[in-house]
C-alpha cells in the first residue's frame, strides 16, 4: 500500500511540463494491434494503467519497450487473442482491446471487465455496436467470447449516450472493416481526436472525430506509424486545483488550452488569474477563493467528470457554497467522506454534492478509493497546515506520473513512504 506523507500549508511556485494523456495512451496502445510492425508512441506517460496495457500486449505476443517517454510496440508476432482475468481486472478499461482483437484476429476472448470504484461500468454499447458490425459475442460465466465469420462490416451506429470507450472501440473495429461505419452521437473528447489522428497516420480513413458524427471508411490494413500523444487535460486541471488551494502562482507548459475551455471559467470564477499564451498556462490564485457556485459534469466539451473531485478540493476552501452535479457516474463521491476528515463541509444527496467553503482545512490521515479521488485528497493535504497521510496512492499512480516529484518540484513537501 503506497502512502503519501505531506507537510501542507506551503505555497507552490515554479513550472511543470504536462505529462501525456492517460486516456489517449490506452486506446492508442490497443489500436497498435491493427498494424503489423513497429509503432513508436511519444509522450506516453509512465503510469500503472499504461503498464497494464503493455502487459496485455506482451501477453498476446507483442514486444513492447519504453525509452524515456517513448513506447515502441511491435505487433508483428502476436499469437493470442485472449486476455486473462487477472490482466482484465488490473484495469477496467481493458475492454478497449475488444475491437482491436476482433479486427486483428476475427476472434477475442476476455473476462467481463466488471465494475470499479465509480460504480457499475456497463459495456452494453460496446457489445451492441460490435454485433451490428457482424461480431458474434457470447457472454457466459463472466466471459466474453467473440468471433466473426469474415471481416467485420461497416454499420450505421447511433449511440444512446456519447460513450468515450464505445466510440473508441467502434472506431478501432471499423478502421479495417468492410465498408463504411457512421457513428451518431459519438463522444467528442480530445482523446477521440487523438486516436483518430493516430489511426489516420496508420492509413485509416476517419472523418469527423471530435464531432458528434464520425465516419470511418474501412481499409484493407493499416501500417505502423509514429505518433505524439496529446497532453493530459485532467492532470492540468488537477495541478491548477493544487495551485488554487495553496494560493500559489505556477506555470504549466505543454498544455493545449482548447482542451480546457470548460475548466478555465471555473478557476476564473473562483478568483484565479489565468494567463494563457500558446501552450502555457500561468495560474495565479487569490488569497481567498470565491466559490464557483455550480459545477455540472457533462460529456465533452462540458465540464469533465474526471476533474470533479480535484476541483471539489478547491471548492472546499472557497468563500461560499458550491453545488456539484455528477451526471456521468453513479458513485463518484467516494472522496467526500475523506475530504470531510480534513474539515471540509460537504453533503451528498444522490448525484448532488453541496460544498460549504471553510476558511482552512486541517491535516488528517485519509484513504483514497479511486484515481481522481486520490488526486483530490492530495490537493486538500497541500492546503491543510501540518502533517497529513494519504493511503491508497496506488490509485493515484494509475493516472499521475511521478506526482510526488512533480509536486516537490513546485515546492511542496510530499514524500512517498
Ligand atoms: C472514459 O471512461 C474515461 N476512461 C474515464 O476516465 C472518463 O471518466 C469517462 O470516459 C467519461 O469521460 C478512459 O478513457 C480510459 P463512458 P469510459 O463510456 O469510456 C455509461 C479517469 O478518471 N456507459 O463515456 O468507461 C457509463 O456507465 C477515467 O481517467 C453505458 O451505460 O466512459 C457511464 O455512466 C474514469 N454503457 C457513461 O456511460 C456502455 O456500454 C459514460 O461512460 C458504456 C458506458
Amino acid at each position: 500500500m503506497s502512502v503519501f506523507a505531506v507537510d501542507g500549508g506551503r505555497r507552490l511556485s515554479g513550472e511543470v511540463k504536462l505529462q501525456g494523456s492517460k486516456n489517449s495512451a490506452l486506446p492508442i496502445l490497443a489500436a497498435t494491434l491493427l498494424c503489423r510492425g513497429e509503432c513508436v508512441l511519444h509522450n506516453c506517460p509512465r503510469l500503472s494503467d499504461v503498464e497494464a496495457s503493455l502487459s496485455i500486449l506482451r501477453y498476446i505476443g507483442c514486444t513492447a519497450r519504453r525509452e524515456g517517454s517513448t513506447v515502441i510496440v511491435d505487433t508483428g508476432s502476436v499469437t493470442r487473442y485472449d486476455i486473462p482475468a487477472e490482466l482484465m481486472h488490473r484495469m477496467r478499461s481493458s475492454i478497449i482491446f475488444l475491437g482491436a482483437l476482433i479486427a486483428r484476429f476475427d476472434r477475442a476472448r476476455m473476462s467481463f471487465p466488471g465494475g470499479c470504484e465509480l460504480g457499475p461500468r456497463p459495456i452494453d454499447l460496446h457489445l451492441s455496436a460490435l454485433r451490428a458490425m457482424g461480431a458474434d459475442i457470447s457472454e457466459e460465466h463472466g466471459e466474453l467470447d467473440c468471433c466473426t465469420q469474415e471481416r467485420l462490416c461497416g454499420a450505421n451506429i447511433s449511440l444512446p449516450l456519447p460513450s468515450v470507450g464505445a466510440t473508441e472501440n467502434i472506431m478501432i473495429a471499423a478502421a479495417t472493416a468492410d465498408g463504411t461505419t457512421v457513428i451518431s452521437n459519438a463522444a467528442r473528447e480530445p482523446e477521440i481526436v487523438d486516436l483518430a489522428d493516430f489511426l489516420n497516420v496508420c492509413g485509416a480513413r476517419i472523418r469527423g472525430a471530435g464531432e458528434s458524427t464520425v465516419m470511418i471508411d474501412g481499409v484493407e490494413r493499416l501500417r505502423p506509424a509514429t505518433h505524439v500523444m496529446i497532453p493530459d487535460r485532467i492532470v492540468a486541471a488537477t495541478l491548477m486545483s493544487a495551485a488554487a488551494v495553496t494560493g500559489s502562482n505556477i506555470r504549466l507548459t505543454g498544455v493545449i488550452p482548447a482542451h480546457l475551455q470548460s475548466v478555465f471559467p471555473v478557476f476564473r470564477d473562483s478568483g484565479c488569474e489565468l494567463d494563457i499564451r500558446g501552450n502555457t498556462v500561468r495560474i495565479s490564485a487569490p488569497y481567498r477563493l470565491h466559490s464557483p457556485k455550480l459545477i455540472r459534469t457533462m460529456p465533452y466539451p462540458g465540464f469533465p467528470t474526471d476533474a470533479q473531485a480535484p476541483v471539489m478540493s478547491m471548492a472546499a476552501v472557497a468563500d461560499g457554497m458550491t453545488v456539484f452535479v455528477e451526471n456521468m457516474f453513479l458513485s463518484r463521491y467516494s472522496h467526500v467522506s475523506e475530504l470531510c476528515r480534513f474539515g471540509a463541509d460537504i453533503r451528498v444527496e444522490g448525484k448532488v454534492a453541496v460544498v460549504d467553503g471553510v476558511r482552512r482545512l486541517l491535516s488528517a490521515d485519509v484513504r483514497a478509493h479511486d484515481l481522481r479521488g486520490a488526486a483530490a485528497l492530495v490537493a486538500a493535504s497541500l492546503c491543510a497546515k501540518g502533517q497529513s497521510e494519504i493511503r491508497g496512492i496506488e490509485y493515484l499512480e494509475r493516472g499521475y506520473e511521478d506526482f510526488e516529484l512533480v509536486l516537490s518540484s513546485l515546492g511542496a513537501d510530499v514524500k512517498k513512504i
